[in-house]
């Protein structure tokens, strides 16, 4: 939920502060600060509001020093204020500390210090740590770290410096991403790899538990007990401009656009175009032990769980195997008969909601095999999970996720087919009939975004609507959940999806004059119903815009405008009809001047529950 970096070497660590922290203004950017040795002694500047304000207040007086941590904030415990930001001191100044997380234990620990006369400054539970490193310190800042760590509980990303050893920074994680980024006489720390990318290539990706102590020269990584650990070097095989905006006005865009690569690359190795079969080699489950599953739970949140609804569709249709999908922070709540034979897929392109995180645990706790279906590499859930399908698709800067999304259906779908031909539910013909389906959709995603300026119309002429509604039956209704999300989250319009069917059991009061109505009516066997679902809003005044496929002359008849997709079956055209969707989102949303990249309210990885 929160950005952090740090740096040690021989530059000025302010500059690559600032400029790494605002590589990760994308993971939270209430409030941000830094903290610089300067001649012996910790210096801390920090404020409320976005990187600019903190880049303000230092003009003209940046700390002077090559030893620094810094960090970018989405307020979890007390608002975004300045005493709120971090870093956070002890009230001498000795210990500072910047934190990813929540200290579930923080109250008890407050308490405690307080008893013993400590005064806190902020609302939150960072600053507790700070001042337990004062209370435990015990002449060494290394073992004081360990002491705190076993005092806390709860999910933590922390970076400490201490002005009694000002040559070394001391970081270590649990449940949420820390990596460090390993330089010639100088390294980098931080949560994510776009704010080292432009630095270095070679990586230490921290797992749970790790302490490292990193200095100019050296990374010394132990658990807490002192046991040494070595770490395999990570090679960040993205280039720096891939981290970037490359050229559009917004990684939104950029990311839009980037969907024929990322459905490539995620094909790459599973699609045999020759042989017109899906390969999964990273998986080493045995024919036997799939056949074994007899229940799949798909968990997820947002953007993901809509992939998971379509990822029931593919894998009950194509694999024969009974599938329940489940809002994360909702699984663990409602005691599902999770078992042995289970598979639980969690779904997640950050691979650190917290949320998602929790029920992939309580999957595990209750038996189940679990795979991963996650962006990014080495990321919490990937490391808990059994096994994991990566996506492909790079980073995914835009809050607003979208070739996440694409990559994540395509992962269910080839998912789908594996297991299903590994069960002998699905024909050969009929696999190789959607893989072939499947190697046309990078071009046609390209030909797609070939010519927006349609959608860019619509924008403009309904993009001062204040409500909308986006329906469609079967995967069609699946797809409408994700354009509603996109649409509402960065346009801020009340934008609504519904069952088609289901309107006339309420919402339809809704439907007046002059509202948009977004009807998917690409789904064969439901179309007809479709169509008189679209009639039946049209009756009511709508303004609908209908989706279908190429050379489909029928909607023209009945919606107001029509949105042509490429033909393809049935099972691929989630892939596509989602295309229009987020481009509908991202005009309305310029057109309407909000924040595309950065909507109000919103982060991109959530990692508290
Ligand atoms: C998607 O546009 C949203 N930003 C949000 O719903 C997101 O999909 C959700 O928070 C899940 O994130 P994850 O995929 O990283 O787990």
């Amino acid at each position: 939920m929160c950005g952090i970096v740090g740096y040690i070497g021989y530059k000025q660590a302010a500059s690559f502060l600032l400029d790494g922290m605002s590589k990760l203004e994308y993971r939270g950017y209430d409030s941000a600060g830094v903290a610089v040795m300067e001649n012996g002694r910790i210096r801390v500047d920090k404020c409320v509001g976005r990187l600019d304000a903190l880049r303000q207040k230092l003009a003209g007086r940046m700390p002077v020093g090559t030893m620094g941590i810094g960090h970018t904030r989405w307020a979890t415990h007390g608002r975004p204020s300045d005493r709120n930001a971090h870093p956070h001191t002890d009230p001498s100044g000795n210990f500072v500390v910047v934190h990813n997380g929540i200290i579930e234990n923080y109250l008890s620990i407050k308490e405690e210090l307080l008893a013993k006369g400590h005064c806190f400054l902020s609302e939150t539970d960072t600053e507790v740590v700070a001042h337990l490193m004062a209370d435990l310190y015990d002449g060494d800042f290394e073992s004081t770290v360990k002491k705190v760590l076993q005092r806390i509980k709860g999910s933590y990303s922390l970076v400490f410096m201490c002005q009694m050893e000002p040559d070394k920074i001391i970081c270590t994680k649990k449940d949420n991403p820390l990596i460090i980024g390993l330089g010639e006489g100088e390294n980098y720390i931080a949560s994510d790899i776009p704010a080292i990318i432009n630095e270095t290539r070679r990586t230490f990706i921290m797992s749970d538990g790790e302490i490292a102590t990193v200095t100019a020269d050296s990374v010394w990584v132990q658990d807490i007990n002192g046991v040494p650990i070595s770490k395999k070097v990570f090679e960040v095989s993205w280039n720096a401009e891939a981290a970037e905006k490359g050229g559009f006005e917004h990684f939104m865009l950029k990311e839009i656009y980037e969907q024929p690569k990322s459905m490539r690359d995620t094909m790459t190795g599973r699609v045999d175009a020759e042989a017109l079969c899906i390969k999964f080699p990273e998986l080493n489950w045995s024919p036997e032990e799939m056949a074994a599953v007899d229940r799949i739970f798909i968990v997820a949140c947002g953007t993901a769980y809509h992939a998971g609804i379509v990822g029931k569709y593919y894998l009950e249709q194509l694999a024969k195997v009974p599938v329940e999908v489940d809002i994360a922070s909702e699984f663990r709540y409602r005691h599902p008969l999770v078992d042995g034979n289970s598979l639980c897929i969690v779904i997640s392109q950050s691979g650190e909601t917290s949320d998602t995180l929790a029920a992939l645990r309580e999957a595990k706790r209750l038996g189940a095999r679990t795979l991963a279906v996650t962006n990014v590499v080495g990321s919490s859930i990937a490391r808990d999970a059994d096994q994991v399908v990566y996506t492909y698709a790079g980073p995914e800067i835009a809050v607003a996720s979208t070739k996440a999304y694409t990559t994540q259906l395509l992962a269910m779908l080839m998912f789908a087919i594996y297991i299903g031909r590994l069960r002998e539910s699905l024909p050969e013909e009929k696999a190789k009939e959607l893989v072939k389906g499947l190697t046309l959709i990078p071009e046609q995603i390209h030909q797609m975004l070939e010519n927006v300026d349609q959608i860019k119309v619509f924008a403009r002429k309904y993009g001062s609507c204040e409500d909308a509604f986006f329906i469609g039956r079967s995967l069609d209704y699946a797809v409408a959940l994700e354009g509603a999300l996109k649409l509402k989250e960065i346009s801020y319009i009340h934008a609504e999806a519904y069952a088609a069917g289901e309107l006339k059991h309420g919402t339809l009061a809704l439907i007046v004059e002059g509202v948009p109505v977004i009807v998917l009516a690409t789904q064969e066997d439901v179309y007809d119903k479709t169509v008189s679902n679209l009639q039946e809003v049209k009756a009511r005044e709508a303004v609908v815009i209908a989706m279908g496929f190429v050379g489909d002359e029928n909607l023209a008849k009945y919606a107001d405008h029509v949105i042509y997709i490429p033909r393809t079956g049935k099972y691929l055209a989630p892939l596509l009809a989602v295309l229009p969707l987020q481009l509908l989102a991202y005009y309305a949303a310029l057109t309407r001047g909000c924040d595309v990249d950065k909507p109000r309210n919103l982060a991109k990885s959530v990692t508290v529950e």
